[in-house]
């Protein structure tokens, strides 16, 4: 299952999603991809540390041709999860992209990933904000797309709606399109009663809430300095548990899709 973890608003806890569900689901025995898709290359600073970082090959070297899919991905410290490294230069490439105007330009990532997705149960691909070229091409790429509202608050939900104005603009150009996994409340704080009114609305509007939810934790950032995810770092703190709950949600949904 390739998932896009995308919203239009930054700083919305797709990196954090990304990198502490693909731990938790490699944990729990599934193979899982994690594709940085953001210049910033926060997911690949949190999974292989400050010099693991740098070395390359990136995301756009493999995209472009470059590299291999067997140089560009990584092995992590931890079973079943490996990473595809992304930095700056990637914003060449979605330059680009932007640039191109051809249909097979959304196309790349999809066209790439083919050679890679029987290896795994589950690749994750950590959106950059916004909805440039990189994200669309995420968008297109994708089997299913999770979108994090966090925390729950009036701009969050706006990007979230955004997002699937996106999402449906691409099913129609080029179906199926990728299916709406879930709306993942995280970094929240649910005794804040202004919190789950936002949640709410978002219901009320016909969105699906994922039932798991992802509390506020400061052992979110000493697990990023620590570059460890949550299930390892702070294996018994509530947020740990939280996205040991959505790996099994979402295995669930997808597996009961399956049958
Ligand atoms: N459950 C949580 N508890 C506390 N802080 C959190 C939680 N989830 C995310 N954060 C914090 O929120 C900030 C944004 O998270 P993150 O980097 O994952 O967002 P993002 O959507 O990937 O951002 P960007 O748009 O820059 O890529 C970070 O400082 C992160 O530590
Ligand atoms: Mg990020």
């Amino acid at each position: 299952m390739i998932v896009a973890v995308a919203t239009q608003k930054g700083g919305s806890a797709k990196t954090t999603t990304v990198v502490n569900l693909g731990a938790a689901l490699a944990a729990s025995g599934r193979r899982t991809l994690i594709m940085d898709l953001d210049g910033q290359g926060h997911a690949s600073y949190w999974l292989l540390g400050t010099e693991g970082r740098h070395r390359g090959p990136f995301v756009h070297d493999w995209l472009e041709g470059r590299a291999a899919a067997d140089d560009v991905v990584r092995a992590t410290h931890w079973s079943h999860l490996d990473v595809v490294p992304a930095n700056l230069a990637i914003n060449a490439l979605r330059d680009q992209l932007e640039a191109a105007r051809r249909a097979s330009a959304r196309r790349l990532l999809a066209e790439r990933l083919r050679g890679l997705r029987d290896r795994y149960s589950w690749i994750l691909l950590d959106c950059p904000a916004g909805l440039n070229a990189l994200a669309v091409n995420a968008l297109v790429a994708a089997e299913g797309v999770l979108i994090p509202v966090a925390p729950p608050e009036p701009l969050a939900l706006d990007g979230a709606l955004h997002l699937l104005q996106t999402v449906e603009r691409i099913t129609q150009a080029t179906p199926p399109g990728p299916r709406l996994l879930g709306v993942l409340v995280a970094n929240t704080q649910p005794r804040r009663a202004a919190e789950r009114r936002h949640v709410d609305r978002l219901r009320a509007r016909g969105l699906p809430i994922l039932a798991s939810q992802i509390p506020t934790s400061a052992r979110v950032a000493t697990a990023a300095a620590a570059h460890r995810p949550l299930v390892a770092h702070a294996p018994s703190s509530p947020a740990a548990a939280a996205y040991r709950e959505l790996a099994a949600e979402l295995s669930i949904l997808v597996e009961r899709h399956a049958a």
